[in-house]
Formats: structure tokens, sequence, C-alpha cells
């Protein structure tokens, strides 16, 4: 493979050496395009010998050859090691101020990044920010951990090591290789092969436990009738076999759903909002993170016939007494948390954009939970179809991430902020 290796100015960047090292060492043909700055804490001649190639760093360089789209266009995959808090802002913006950020926006191969930085720039909005832009648009990240920074600090920041960088990125792109859904979202730009169905996914949910419920709920009205709702449970489903490939131990609780549940995790299988709520609330406090995608029927009938109902005895017209159910998303939100995260899901029918932020701005501060995870539902939109648009709120209301394409992607997308949230980011 063709693999572009970015290093930039951050102290790590001496270990980039062994990434490079390790990629050359299992028979890829590395290129090595190196910031000013990580030059300055590696030097230009290590690189080259290592990697067997010339370091690129200058965008005049070889402006002939159209280098500073030509390195981009040829690459199959590409590795940034370290990539700096300065580096995640300037692939949010998309700029191309320098020969890096011309090869990532010139390349259509999956791109790898290892953060490493200080604790204080990892947790700082503006990068939590910037991260779930990436991770919405199929970057991936491997790491950073914790450990010892540069100076007497340690905490999370730390890059991953050589090998862990070398074995995801290769991972990656195998996932890649192997025909990676690229979304099908109609207004997003299209995602990075390696983001969608069947791509190795990082591990950033290990040793996590994760709720999902999903599916719509049916309310009996006799022993053959009911009422439900139109939701296929796709996009729950979705978020559980995510979560899973994630690294989290997984349940499921599963009302109506029409696709087949996945392999791997706990299934509990409910028919009711009343045993929706049973079950979740008994195990929310079990679990780190609860994402509560169900569709749940907001009323019940007062009474359930034991026998079919016969309209030789209700006549021309019916009419049925509803009772409001319990609304399980606040319940649960409203409980005692200890740090652990609770995520609503908004379906809304909303003429533009700003209604439906209007309308789940008002929903979150209704329910209480951390995040809402808002999509415009209609006819033909939303329920039963294989790809979805969301954005996600957070507790104040603020767009955190917008997600678009197959349903395992937005499920991706939106997973890597609720696992940058458990892990202390704000
Ligand atoms: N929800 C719940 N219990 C209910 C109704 C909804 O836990 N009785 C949860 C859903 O699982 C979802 C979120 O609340 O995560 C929002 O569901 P939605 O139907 O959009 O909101 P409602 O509260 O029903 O408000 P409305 O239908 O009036 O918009």
């Amino acid at each position: 493979m063709n693999i572009v290796v970015g290093i930039t100015g951050g102290i790590a960047a001496y270990k980039a050496v062994n990434v490079i090292r390790g990629l050359v060492l299992r028979g890829h043909d590395v290129h090595v395009v190196a910031t000013e700055h990580a030059l300055k804490f590696v030097g230009r001649p290590t690189l080259e010998a290592i990697s067997r190639n010339t370091v690129s760093t200058d965008l005049y360089d070889g402006v002939a050859q159209v280098r500073h789209v030509a390195i981009g266009q040829a690459a199959d995959l590409i590795v940034i090691a370290p990539a700096t808090a300065n580096t995640i802002a300037k692939l949010a913006a998309g700029l191309a101020d320098d020969l890096l950020g011309n090869t990532v926006l010139a390349s259509r191969a999956p791109l790898v990044i290892a953060p490493a930085m200080h604790t204080e720039m990892w947790q700082n909005p503006a990068t939590v920010a910037n991260v779930a832009t990436l991770r919405s648009r199929g970057v991936h990240l491997v790491g950073p951990v914790s450990g010892q920074l540069t100076g007497s600090d340690s905490g999370v920041g730390r890059m991953a090591e050589p090998d862990e960088i070398v074995a995801a990125a290769l991972e990656v792109a195998a996932g890649a290789g192997a025909g990676a859904d690229t979304g099908a979202g109609a207004a997003t730009a299209p995602e990075r092969p390696g983001a969608g169905d069947g791509a190795p996914r990082i591990r950033d949910l290990e040793g996590r436990r994760v709720l999902v419920t999903a599916g719509g709920t049916r309310e009996p009205l006799d022993p053959v009738r009911y009422l439900g709702n139109r939701s296929s449970g796709k996009q729950g489903v979705a978020i559980a076999a995510a979560a899973r490939d994630r690294g989290a131990h997984v349940t499921l609780i599963a009302a109506h759903v029409e696709v087949g549940l996945p392999e791997g995790v706990d299934v509990v299988r409910v028919e009711t909002a009343a045993e929706l709520l049973a079950a979740t609330t008994v195990a929310a406090p079990e679990n780190d993170l609860t994402v509560m995608a169900a569709a749940v029927s907001d009323y019940r009938p007062v009474s359930v016939s034991d026998s079919k109902i016969k309209k030789t005895a209700t006549g021309e017209r019916l009419t049925l007494e509803l009772v409001q159910n319990p609304d399980i998303l606040a319940t649960i939100s409203a409980g005692p948390r200890d740090g652990r995260l609770v995520v609503g899901f908004a379906a809304e029918t909303a003429d533009t954009r700003e209604e439906l932020l209007e309308l789940g701005r008002a929903k979150i501060a209704r329910k209480g939970c951390d995040f809402l995870v808002v999509n415009g539902v209609g006819w033909s939109t939303g329920f039963a179809t294989e790809s979805n648009t969301v954005l996600v709120l957070d507790a104040a209301g603020d767009i955190v991430v917008e997600a678009s394409g197959s349903k395992t992607s937005v499920a991706d997308g939106i997973l890597g902020v609720f696992a940058a949230a458990l892990s202390g980011a704000p």
C-alpha cells in the first residue's frame, strides 16, 4: 500500500519514527509529510532513512508535479501521528495552509489520526467539538491514552503506542478495501472509506456497559390488536452493534423491531411501554450509557378487552379512551446518575432546520437527559429507511455533532461523542 504518514509538531513526533518503521517492515511504501514544526522535534535524515523516501514539507516543492494534491491522490491510507490540537482544529475546518492539509483534502483514502496533547487541551470544548466533527466524517482515532505527559503532569492525552497505531491503521485500511459503506446522506460529503458498515472500529467503549432501547412499543387493545408506530428499530439496533464493536458490553432492550438482532449483545424482549419502563429502570443504573432509541407509545388504551372487540357490538363509530404512558427517558434522567450518561432521541416532523432545533431544545430541557439525537421524520423519512440524518444536542441545547449516512455510520458518528463524554471530556 502507498501510505502517507503525516507528522505534526508535538514532542510525540519522535515516536512517529516507529510508526513509519512498523509500516515499512510490513512491506508498505511510506511517504512522510512533516510540518515545519514536526521537524523541530525529529530530524529529516532520520525520517528519510527509516521511510526510505524523501520527506515532503514545503507546499512549494514539486509544483511542476502538482505535488500539493498528488501525494494525497496517490495515497491508499493516511496516518497522522502525532495529531496536535492545532492539527485537529485545522482538519475539522478543512484548512489547506500547509502540505499536510492539502494532502488530506486531496485524498479519498481512509484517515487515521493519533492525537497527542495535554489533558486540558484534549478536554477543551473546542477540541471536543473538532474531534466530534472529524468522527462524524469517518475519521478514525487511535487514542489518546492516559499516562505520563511531557513535563510532570499525567492524564489523558498521551499518544497511543506506535504498534497500536500501526495495527489500527492497517485494520482500517483492510476494512475500507472490503467495500465499506460510503453513506447515503444527500446533503453531506461522501464519507471516507472505512467509516461505514463492516469497518473495524476504534474501541473507545472498552470496559463500558451500554444499554440501548430500540423499536416501537405496542399497546394491546384486545388479544389481536394493538396501537403501534412505524419504527423499525434499525437505528437502535445499529447503535447496539456499533457499541459492541467499540468494545462495550451491550444490553439491548428490543420492543418491536423489523431487523435481525445483533450477536454478542444481551437481549431483553418487551412489548409495551410499561414493560419497557420496568426493564429500563432496572438496567439503566447498571450501565455507563443508556441510549433511548425506542419509539415509545405515548398513550395506551385505558382498558384492554379480554376478547376480540366485535364491530357488531361497537357499531358505526368506535371511540378509544387512552391514558398517557410514563415518560421513561425523563424518569431515568431524573434518577441518581453518578456520572452515567443518558441519551434520548427525538423524532420530529419539522418544516425547517430552525423549527427542528427549537423542538429539540425544548425536548432536551423537558427530558433532562445529557444528549438528544434529533432527526426529522415524515411519511418517507426517518422511520424504516436505510439511512438517517441526525444532529446531537447537548444539555445546553448546543449542537455537538451532525451525522448523516447509513444507520451504522450514524451510530458510529454519535457514539464517538458519548464515548468522549464518558472519558471525561466536558
Ligand atoms: N420516550 C420515553 N417515554 C415515553 C415517550 C418517549 O422514554 N413515554 C423517549 C423516547 O425513547 C425518546 C424520547 O423520549 O428517546 C423522545 O421521544 P418522542 O416521542 O420524540 O417525545 P415525546 O416525549 O413523546 O414528545 P412528543 O411526542 O410530544 O414530541
